[in-house]
């Protein structure tokens, strides 16, 4: 069997090593349109930072997985290719801001259908607004030779970054939906079922109707995501009351029906598909006249953006209402630890936030590349002259960063900085030195013995 999946990123990559790797009999090729993406999943140095990535790749890399820019010849050879292009929110027309932007797949789909002279399976990875894998069939149908059939089957990926190989190795539920009342249908869910049941018990490989998994996916991180903004609201009010977010969200999370994760009360959430997918989900229940459910789901991402602000605010008036001129250390810019991804990173808005209010950032964190974060930034790197960016500097040492500071602000919960000397952070910084917790993951007593002002997420 062959199988080629199209785009190479953080959810195409990782998951076709892992197919390889488990199933040395199937030929996986994977296909992107980006070079430069290319060569690094053919390097030393893959795209993207997942611990444990770099062995599965080796093991599986020349061998049965290859990475490659020739789309066409890997479709062509292919009886399963999986779609797994970025769908970003629309930014432009109709649905703008909330609807997903379907043209990468709506271009895969005319590739597949121009090439292919043979049926076959065409999975959908991205996530995808609920009955896209109709236009995909008219597109395929339209456009391909005569006789040729496809059949379209939705397999949503539930791998989380920082732990997708984990993820991947063991997941909760394989989904995969198809056309279930036909023949064929149900033979391609047969065929796709029969290559994760190489190392993934039976049991956790769901099957339904295509349209049951496509919407899945958009309400299983709309429930999560959910979660998340409901402890950061509870966490403003513990802030007014003497209540302690952790407790409350360990004390809730122990009824079983309740459950412990997705608890932790943050600077909000971030990353490519909590709130791309929520939007999406809002813009559907607009177009199917549902807008008191639009409204319900919107108000999870509103929380979330005030959840943001609220936290760079908070520094502003600590520091006795001005940060112009100073300098604040931003301990973390990744979306969340063991990445290098920042997409919707909460980092993001808080820099430009601060940024706006004049005050010089120093940001540390170890994995995301100096150039990501001056473009998450939206600033350049150095002047018209050829200096360097006044108002950010980009410090791999967390030290150097914190020296001179007047706040340190944790943006991302690296269990890096659990170990810092926080005496000698003191030591360099302006007094009052103030730490603004935005993860809750230091030991705040200890930082108050040292003399630090601490703000935590919802702690008094
Ligand atoms: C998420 C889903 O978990 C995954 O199933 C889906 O396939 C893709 O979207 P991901 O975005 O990679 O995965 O990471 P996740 O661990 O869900 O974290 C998302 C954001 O929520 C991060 O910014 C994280 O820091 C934040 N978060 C998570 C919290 O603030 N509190 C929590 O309790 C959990
Ligand atoms: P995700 O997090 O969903 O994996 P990414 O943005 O990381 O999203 O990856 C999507 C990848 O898809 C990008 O590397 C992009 O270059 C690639 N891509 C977009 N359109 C095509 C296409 N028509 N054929 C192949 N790859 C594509």
């Amino acid at each position: 069997m062959k199988i080629c999946c199209l785009g190479a990123g953080y959810v195409g990559g990782p998951t076709m090593a892992m197919i390889a790797y488990q199933c040395p009999d199937i030929t996986v090729t994977v296909a992107d349109i980006n070079e430069t993406r290319i060569n690094a999943w053919n390097s030393d140095d893959l795209p993207v930072f997942e611990p444990g990535l770099d062995e599965v790749v080796k093991v599986a890399r020349g061998r049965n997985l290859f990475f490659t820019t020739d789309k066409m010849k890997a479709i062509k050879e292919a009886d399963i290719v999986f779609v797994s292009v970025g769908t970003p929110t629309k930014t432009y027309g109709a649905g703008a801001g909330k609807a997903a932007d379907l043209k990468y797949i709506e271009l895969c789909a005319r590739d597949i259908a121009e090439v292919s002279e043979g049926p076959k399976i065409i999975v959908e990875k991205s996530t995808l607004p609920v009955r896209t894998a109709q236009g995909l069939k008219t597109v395929l149908e339209a456009n391909s030779r005569p006789g040729i059939e496809f059949q379209v089957l939705s397999n949503p990926e539930f791998l989380a970054e920082g732990t997708a190989v984990e993820d991947l190795r063991n997941p909760d539920r394989v989904l995969i939906g198809g056309d279930e009342d036909s023949e064929a249908g149900r033979e391609a869910i047969a065929t796709l079922v029969s290559v994760y049941a190489k190392w993934i018990q039976p049991e956790r490989i769901i099957t339904t109707n295509l349209w049951s998994s496509e919407l899945s996916k958009l309400v299983a991180n709309a429930f999560l995501a959910q979660r998340i903004s409901s402890i950061n609201s509870i966490s403003a009010l513990c802030e007014r009351t003497e209540a302690n977010v952790d407790q409350v969200a360990f004390a809730i999370g122990k009824d079983s029906r309740i459950g412990p994760k997705f608890l932790k009360a943050s600077v909000g959430f971030g990353g490519s598909c909590f709130q791309k997918d929520i939007l999406n989900l809002v813009y559907l229940c607009g177009h199917f006249g549902l807008p008191e459910v639009a409204d319900y789901w919107e108000q999870v991402i509103i929380m979330n953006d005030w959840q943001k602000s609220r936290f760079s605010q908070k520094i502003v008036s600590t520091l006795f209402n001005t940060v112009n001129g100073k300098r604040i250390a931003m301990f973390g810019f990744a979306f969340k630890k063991d990445t290098n991804d920042t997409r919707e990173t909460a980092a993001m808005y808080v820099g430009r936030d601060l940024l706006d209010e004049q005050a010089v950032l120093a940001i540390h964190d170890p994995k995301v590349s100096t150039q990501q974060i001056f473009k998450d930034l939206k600033e350049s790197e150095t002047d018209a002259e050829g200096k360097p960016n006044s108002q950010i500097e980009i410090c791999p040492d967390p030290y150097v960063a914190a020296k001179g500071a007047h706040g340190l602000a944790v943006m991302t919960e690296w269990d890096s900085f659990k170990d810092l000397d926080f005496k000698r952070i003191y030591d360099g910084m302006l007094k009052p030195a103030f730490v603004f917790d935005g993860r809750n993951i230091l030991d705040h007593a200890k930082l108050r013995e040292i003399g630090f002002e601490v703000y935590a997420i919802g702690k008094k």
